[in-house]
């Protein structure tokens, strides 16, 4: 049987045969047949924006793979640091190598002095960190004009450096602001994760110390959160990137995108959620609700996902070791009592859906001390390895301007009328 498909104008008569290469056929090979006809497709539903090589989803049997290896794999052996080398590179770094970039993300975490103080400082105390973290990426491209020159692959390197690096210190520095705390330096003896934990939540300790399980579980929630296919953010990074925008403001894009509840978002609208429950008793009505569409079960459902997300897997046992370090989190038993009462109704088997990245994550970061405004953030900080990666890849694929069509559904053609007669 031929891997292709024919399509029939039937006005004319005129066919066109396409090959299905990799699951998908290249639009552009009929629109010399099919002229002005639009393929109608809000949403993406069922359009590959994009040939990409950094990460495999495939949501049918719930398997996540960036650059060919296994999201299991990376979580248990790997560090974030080295997953952000190996989809920014494409292939898993030499000890030198590792040693050399580990190197170079240390020692640029570090913000200008006057910007934290004139420009973060100048946001209302009680500024959402994700709106403080998307404004502050996006005025950095000031400080670092140069940034613009996108064609030159050092320069883009220097910029990938700096953001990776400097992400975590204006995370927390929003973090601390917003909950009237003194900003603390980054401390570059401290290793990735541990440096944003101490940003994060050093009081007046000389170094800051912090439980080896929930600095390894935090950098393992960075790994499983670092890349994720077409998202709508990566989207988001993609089409402002194929404008040939710095980088800077391409990762604010990104990080806006994110900020919304369908999205990264979702992680704190699911400790909401199960704040909202409260009880085992709520369980039902809860469901009863979502299944009459008044409202929607967060941490739930995936546009690619039709199976368990391997992410939300993985990240489940790692709530129960980071439980076994902070005492247990009571929220977790009304999570794990909805994930079976949900998973058991023809409502949620019947449209396959099933707990996401999202459920079990947010529990973790409230056990570890993260202020529920952070959840989205820190999911940023790791995103921030794939939107990069993505922006690179578009660069060196020699992309055109992100330019969809519309099929218009407006007024015909009327005249202008003056505002005293209308
Ligand atoms: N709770 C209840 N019903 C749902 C849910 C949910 N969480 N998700 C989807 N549905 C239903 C939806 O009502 C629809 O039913 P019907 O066919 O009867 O109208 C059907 O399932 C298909 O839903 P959809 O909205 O067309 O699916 P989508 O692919 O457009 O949306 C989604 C995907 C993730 C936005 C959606 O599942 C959702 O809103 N989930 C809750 C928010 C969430 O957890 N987001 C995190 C996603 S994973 C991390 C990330 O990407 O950031």
């Amino acid at each position: 049987m031929p891997e292709s498909i024919t399509i029939i104008d039937n006005r004319t008569n005129e066919s066109v045969e396409i090959p299905i290469v990799q699951g998908g056929v290249a639009a552009s090979q009929w629109s010399a047949l099919l002229g002005n006809i639009w393929f109608l497709d809000p949403s993406f539903n069922t359009t590959a924006a994009t040939t990409s090589a950094i990460s495999e989803v495939d949501g049918e049997n719930g398997i996540l793979r960036y650059r060919g290896y296994p999201i299991e794999q990376l979580a248990e052996h790997s560090t974030y640091l080295e997953v952000a080398y190996l989809l920014l590179r494409g292939e898993l770094p030499s000890a030198n190598e590792y040693e050399t970039w580990v190197h170079d993300i240390t020692h640029h975490t570090f913000i200008h002095e006057r910007f934290r103080k004139r420009f973060m400082e100048s946001f209302l105390h009680d500024a959402h960190p994700m709106g403080m973290f998307v404004s502050t990426i996006a005025a950095l491209s000031t400080f670092y004009p140069e940034a613009k020159d996108i064609e030159d692959p050092d320069n883009r390197m220097h910029q990938i450096v700096r953001l990776i690096a400097k992400v975590p210190t204006v995370a927390a520095a929003g973090a601390r602001f917003n909950s009237g705390l003194p900003f603390v330096y980054p401390d570059n003896n401290l290793d990735f994760t541990t440096n944003f934990l101490s940003m994060m939540f050093k009081i007046a300790e000389p170094t800051y110390e912090c439980h080896p399980i929930l600095s390894r579980a935090l950098d393992l929630l960075l790994i499983t959160h670092a890349e994720h296919g077409q998202n709508c953010s990566t989207s988001a990074a993609r089409v402002v990137g194929s404008a040939l925008t710095n980088p800077y403001s391409v990762i604010a894009a990104a990080a806006c995108a994110l900020y919304g509840p369908r999205h990264g978002g979702a992680n704190q609208a699911v400790v909401e959620m199960l704040h909202h429950i409260g009880g085992y008793e709520n369980i039902d009505p809860f469901i009863k609700e979502v299944k009459s569409g008044k409202t929607r079960l967060m941490g739930f459902g995936h546009r690619v996902y039709k199976n368990y997300d391997p992410r939300a897997k993985i990240i489940k046992k790692t709530a129960h070791e980071v439980f076994e370090v902070t005492g247990s989190n009571p929220l977790l038993d009304i999570a794990l009592k909805l994930e079976e009462v949900a998973l058991d109704d023809n409502y949620f088997a019947e449209r396959r859906l099933y707990p996401n990245v999202d459920f079990y994550s947010g529990l973790i970061y409230q056990s570890m001390g993260f202020p529920p405004d952070m959840f989205t953030v820190l999911f940023a900080i790791a995103r921030t390895a794939g939107w990069l990666a993505h922006w690179v890849e578009l660069l060196e694929q020699g992309s055109r301007i992100a330019r969809p069509r519309q099929v218009y559904t407006g007024s015909a053609t009327r005249d202008y009328v003056p505002i005293a007669n209308r």
